[in-house]
Formats: structure tokens, sequence, C-alpha cells
């Protein structure tokens, strides 16, 4: 298995409800380090743009309203199959369908805000990063 380094954001709803250091907690008990992260609260234009590929799906207006609704927490995570592993800590998207101990049966409240965002593929995890954060900024 390679090092590899994925995109998350910690979302709205997650930072409303104070939730950034338990969210963490289990990122970095997965075995991910946090190799980058900041706050921001996303313009409409930043959302419209990272969800892009959502344009077209019925929800798209909803998720970008919810993502501009509040802070979020941008992050880079690093490790071992890193991709897969985030993925498997955050757990499905509806948090109804969602494993024990995963982020979203933990803490999602919908499955719009299911309190986590992480890349699909290592491909989408470099883009992704590369539009939040500049190479000085991680630091592994
Ligand atoms: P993400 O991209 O945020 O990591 O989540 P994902 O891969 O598990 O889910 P995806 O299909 O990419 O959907 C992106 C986000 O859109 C919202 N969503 N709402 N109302 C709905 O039916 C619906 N479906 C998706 C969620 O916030 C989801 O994470
Ligand atoms: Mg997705």
């Amino acid at each position: 298995m390679a090092i590899e380094r994925t995109f998350s954001i910690l979302k709205p709803d997650a930072t409303r409800r104070n939730l950034t250091g338990k969210i963490n907690a289990v990122i970095e008990g997965a075995g991910l380090r946090i190799v980058a992260q900041k706050r921001i609260h996303m313009t409409t234009a930043q959302a419209e743009a990272f969800y892009g590929v959502h344009s077209e799906r019925g929800f798209f207006r909803d998720l970008v309203t919810f993502m501009t609704s509040g802070p979020v927490v941008v992050q880079v995570l690093e490790g071992e199959n890193a991709v897969l592993k985030h993925r498997e800590v955050m757990g499905a998207t509806n948090p109804a369908n969602a494993d024990e101990g995963t982020i979203r049966k933990l803490f999602a409240e919908s499955i719009e805000a299911n309190s986590v965002h992480g890349s699909d593929s290592l491909e989408n995890a470099a883009t992704e990063l590369a539009y939040f954060f500049a190479g000085t900024e991680i630091v592994g």
C-alpha cells in the first residue's frame, strides 16, 4: 500500500455543533494524519465549483446553500491508503445506512447535513486539495 493524501471537509452542521475535535479524534484514531487544516466560510462560487460534478442533480442548490450556511474546516489527510481509509471511517452518505463507529453514524444529522466530505478517488483528491491549499500549507 502507498502513502496517499486525501481531501476532507468538516461541514457546517459539524462546526455549528462544535464537533471539530471529536471528528478529528475519529480521523486520527483511524491512523490518518491531518497534515493541513484551516477554517473557512465558503462562498457560493467556491461551493458551486467544488460540487460542479453534481450541478445537474436535484439536490445541488440545497447542497450549495448548506455548504455556505456556516464555517467549514478543510483538511488534507495523509496515510496508508488514505482515500479509501477515509471513506470507510466517514461511513455511508445517508447516516441511516452508515456502519457503527463511522463519523456519519456517530454525528450526521441527515443525508445532506452529514458532517464530512471525503474525496472519492486519488485523482479527485489531488484536484480538490489543490483547490483549497497551496503546497506550502501542507506539512507532512
Ligand atoms: P461527499 O462528496 O460530501 O464526501 O459525500 P458522498 O461522496 O458520500 O456523497 P455524494 O453523492 O458525492 O453527494 C455529495 C453531498 O451532497 C449531499 N447530498 N444530498 N438530498 C440528497 O439526496 C443528497 N444526496 C447527497 C450530501 O451532503 C452529500 O455528502
Ligand atoms: Mg462525493
